[in-house]
C-alpha cells in the first residue's frame, strides 16, 4: 500500500475535524488541520497587535513564521513560533479573529507552502476549506463531507448543552447558514466543492458510518 494525499473540505459543524482525526490514525496517516494552522497564524496577530487589515504588518509576519502540528496521545498540539496554543487557539476572540486573517493573501500564500511540504510524500490527511481546489488539487482522494444546516446546528446545540451552554436552536442553526455564507461567498479560498470530490452527506448518518464508508473509498485507491 503506498501513502495518498486525502482531502478532506466542507462546511463548519459537519463533522471534519473528528472524522479526519479519526480516519487518519486508522490509516496510520499524518493528519493536519489547516484551521488549526490558520488560528495559530491568528494567535501571533492578536499577540503582537497586528490589524488584520494591514497586508504589510501580516506579509512581515509570515516572513518568518512557523507553526507546528504536533500528534500525540491527548491529541493534536499547535504550536506558534514555538509556543503551545493549543488552548488558545479555541477561545471565542480567536475563532473571531481568524476569518480575517485568512482572508490575508500573504497568510494564505505562506500557509498553503507549509501544507503542501506537509502532505508531499503523502499518507497524510489534510482537513479545511480549499484542500481539494487550491492545496492539492491532484489529491488522489477528496471528500466533501456535509449535512443540513438544521442538522448541523442541531449537533453545535447538544454540544454546547453538554457544556452547560444555554443557547436558542433556532438562533444556532441560523448561525450556522450565516457562517456557510461568508465561507462561500469570499474572495479569498472559497468553500468550494471540487468537481472531483465524492460528497458524503451525514445528515443521517453515525461517524463509525461515515469513517467506514471513507476508510473503504482511500483502502480501495491505496
Ligand atoms: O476549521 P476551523 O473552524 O478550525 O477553521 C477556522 C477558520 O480558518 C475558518 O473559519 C476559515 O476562516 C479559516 N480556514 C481557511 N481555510 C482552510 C481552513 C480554515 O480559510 N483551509
Amino acid at each position: 500500500a503506498r501513502g495518498l494525499v486525502v482531502a478532506i473540505d466542507g462546511p463548519a459543524g459537519a463533522g471534519k475535524s473528528t472524522i479526519s482525526t479519526r480516519l487518519a490514525e486508522n490509516l496510520g496517516y499524518l493528519y493536519v488541520d489547516t484551521g488549526a494552522m490558520y488560528r495559530a497564524v491568528a494567535c501571533l496577530v492578536a499577540q503582537r497587535r497586528l490589524n488584520p487589515d494591514d497586508e504589510e504588518s501580516l506579509k512581515k509576519l509570515c516572513s518568518d513564521v512557523r507553526i507546528d502540528l504536533v500528534a500525540t496521545a491527548a491529541g493534536l498540539k499547535v504550536y506558534a513560533m514555538g509556543e503551545d496554543v493549543t488552548q488558545q487557539i479555541r477561545t471565542p476572540e480567536i475563532s473571531k479573529l481568524t476569518p480575517l486573517v485568512a482572508a490575508s493573501p500573504a497568510v494564505r500564500a505562506a500557509m498553503l507552502l507549509l501544507q503542501r511540504q506537509l502532505g508531499a510524500s503523502g499518507g497524510v490527511v489534510l482537513e479545511g476549506r480549499d484542500i481539494g481546489t487550491v492545496v492539492f488539487p491532484e489529491a488522489q482522494v477528496k471528500f466533501f463531507l456535509s449535512a443540513s444546516a438544521e442538522e448541523r446546528g442541531r449537533r453545535r446545540y447538544t454540544e454546547l448543552q453538554q457544556k452547560g451552554i444555554n443557547v436558542d436552536l433556532h438562533e444556532t442553526i441560523a448561525a450556522v447558514r450565516e457562517r456557510d455564507q461568508a465561507d462561500m461567498n469570499r474572495t479569498q479560498a472559497p468553500l468550494k466543492q471540487a468537481a472531483d470530490a465524492v460528497v458524503v452527506d451525514s445528515t443521517r448518518m453515525t461517524i463509525d458510518e461515515v469513517l467506514v464508508l471513507m476508510e473503504d473509498l482511500v483502502r480501495a485507491r491505496e
